[in-house]
């Protein structure tokens, strides 16, 4: 049998001498390879849903940098196209959709299973990666959670305080619940589809869940994640499950036990001693490198790697950044902060 992979040995709680490490947004603009790609492609949205040339950029960081694990290049954003929203990228702006905030236009969703229709570029990607990687890196596969989703339906694009949904939410609870709803269960097939394609782990990005408060980081954030990973795992008994609360502050502690997840992701405002010791007692942690570093490199990024390092030394960990990585970052300092990772301390 081909020994465990080092990213799932970590996701199963297991203490690595040296930990794995992949990075946020590994495949990204601060690549000379992705931009010739992308530039090939035309667009984002053709890259993603072009089998070929999404493989490509997945696998161009692991060729480059050796990383433990690839994560699937497409898009949080993909799932609501695939439920009928229009999506389209706006040059140098992000992301633009028909905004979802009335209970007509929630119920007038495509259902879950009508979703892989459009999805099925991403999953014939997944089944390129899998048999192209090397067969020591793990294959992650992705959704946004519910909540950061929602705000993007519901805004028609980014928002910087997530007012529009956080304002459905007072004004109509049951129509912004059904769409959680919705998106919950199409999060649960689109997911289900790609670990039958070849993913080994999933995560849930939930950008925006530092917005949330009280009664709604329960339901909105809590619940969903919770919901979609016993889901999976029903059908795909020890599959680990990843989630990223970000920004969750204190609500890190906790989230683990909630929710069932295998692993949560550190974003850089928490302290690496602080989670070890609130976090890291539930299971295996992600994180939580500033993604700054890359952009400055020195000795500030070995000394900052080994403090995380150190901190998160005594139990489980999958050494990343604490959010994605910029385009202005220098590949350089990427290649200093794995060779310092796996130097150890
Ligand atoms: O991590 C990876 O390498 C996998 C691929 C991936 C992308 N987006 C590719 C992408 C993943 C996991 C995402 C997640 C995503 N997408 C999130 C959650 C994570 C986070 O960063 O908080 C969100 C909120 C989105 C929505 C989104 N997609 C925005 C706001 C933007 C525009 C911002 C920007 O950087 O231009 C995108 C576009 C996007 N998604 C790019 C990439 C590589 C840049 C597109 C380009 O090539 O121009």
């Amino acid at each position: 049998m081909a020994p465990k992979k080092k990213l799932l040995r970590a996701l199963a709680g297991e203490t690595t001498r040296v930990p794995p490490i992949w990075m946020m947004r590994q495949a990204g603009r601060y690549l000379p390879e992705y931009r010739a790609t992308r530039a090939r492609a035309g667009d984002f949205l053709t890259l993603c849903y072009t089998p070929e040339l999404a493989a490509e950029v997945t696998l161009q960081p692991i060729r480059r940098f050796g990383f433990d694990a690839a994560i699937l290049f497409a898009d949080i954003l993909l799932l609501p196209q695939a439920l009928g929203a229009e999506l389209w990228f706006e040059a140098g702006e992000g992301p633009r959709l028909s905004t979802t905030t009335t209970s007509d236009q929630v119920g007038a969703l495509k259902p879950a299973q009508a979703a892989h229709e459009t999805l099925a570029p991403v999953y014939e990607t997944v089944r390129i990666v899998a048999r192209e990687l090397p067969p020591e890196t793990a294959l992650i596969g992705f959704a946004g959670a519910p909540w950061t989703v929602a705000t993007y339906m519901v805004a028609g694009r980014g928002t910087p305080d997530q007012g529009p949904a956080h304002r459905l939410i007072a004004e109509d609870r049951a129509t912004f619940s059904a769409l959680i709803e919705h998106l919950t269960e199409a999060t649960v097939e689109y997911l289900a589809a790609q670990v039958e394609a070849g993913v080994e782990a999933v995560k849930l990005f939930d950008s925006w869940a530092g917005s949330l408060e009280g009664r709604d980081f329960d339901d909105f954030a809590v619940a969903p994640t919770r919901r979609i990973a016993s889901a999976l795992k029903a059908r795909f008994p020890g599959l680990p499950v990843i989630a990223f609360p970000r920004e969750a502050g204190e609500r890190y502690a906790g989230f683990a036990r909630a929710t069932g997840v295998d692993c949560v992701a550190l974003d850089n405002s928490v302290d690496a001693a602080w989670a070890a010791g609130h976090v890291q007692i539930d299971g295996c942690v992600q994180g939580n490198l500033a993604p700054q570093h890359m952009v400055t490199g020195g000795q500030a990024l070995i000394e900052e790697t080994r403090r995380i390092l150190r901190a998160f030394s005594g139990g489980p960990h999958v050494f990343n950044l604490g959010h994605g990585i910029t385009p202005e970052a220098d590949p350089e300092n990427v290649a200093l902060m794995v060779e310092t990772v796996r130097a150890g301390v």
